[in-house]
């Protein structure tokens, strides 16, 4: 069953983002909106730093998150780990995906990977996009659902759209880069998209429902 949609302006319910990415906070709320969940950065109501990601899986990562900014705001949380997995480097960048290569900007951190992958043919430049999102309530109850978009990793980057590896991610869904597709085709195919999607499915159950309670403005 699919939840009616809402008059703008009415909310069911403002959560906060555990995260201070605005390329995440746009695909959340672009994602959520139609089901009236409002959503504001927890960096936009001053919350931080967060707790350091350096646990070993995506979910412990987004756990940590989500947790943190239910308890710091009291309201519903929503929290992504990400990463790139590249199976010519046995699965990295995996959850260091963000810190890959050290303290470098998108632009050297998408060198510091081809160089790696320098003489790899295109036939094993497979890899895959994971997203694992964690929603979260203060009084401790969390949803954990998991995305994943497959691909190859370009020869050099495609694109100017997106953020991250998305120029160098060509998606197998879409036939081009993530850095070529717009923010409404890359939605309909990537992991955090998926992983959205399945939000959404949940938020039609009686459990996803309840983290509805949680009015904006209250
Ligand atoms: P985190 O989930 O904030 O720890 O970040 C994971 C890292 O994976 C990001 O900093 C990006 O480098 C990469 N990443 C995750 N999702 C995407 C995406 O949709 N496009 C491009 N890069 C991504």
């Amino acid at each position: 069953m699919t939840a009616p949609m809402r008059d703008e302006g009415e909310r069911a319910a403002e959560w906060v983002a555990a995260t201070g990415n605005p390329g995440k906070v746009r695909e959340f709320a672009a994602a959520l909106a139609p089901r009236g969940v409002g959503l504001v950065a927890a960096t936009d109501l001053g919350v931080g730093p967060f707790p350091p990601e350096d646990a070993t899986t995506y979910e412990e990562n987004a756990m940590l998150k989500a947790a943190f900014v239910a308890l710091e705001t009291g309201r519903v949380a929503i929290a992504d780990d990400s990463g790139l997995e590249v199976d010519a480097l046995g699965g990295e960048p995996g959850v260091l995906s963000a810190r890959f290569g050290g303290d470098l900007g998108d632009g050297e951190r998408i060198a510091y990977l081809l160089q790696l992958l320098r003489r790899v043919p295109d036939a094993l430049r497979t890899a895959r996009f994971v997203s694992v999102i964690v929603v979260a309530r203060p009084e401790g109850d969390v949803a954990v659902f998991r995305g994943v978009c497959e691909g190859t990793i370009l020869q050099g980057p495609r694109g100017e759209d997106g953020f991250g590896y998305d120029p160098v991610f060509f998606s197998s869904d879409l036939g081009r880069s993530f850095g070529e597709a717009t923010l409404a085709e890359k939605e309909r195919v990537s992991h955090r998209g998926r992983a959205l999607r399945s939000v959404l499915v949940w938020l039609d159950t009686p459990h996803g429902r309840s983290f509805l309670s949680d009015r904006a403005g209250s």
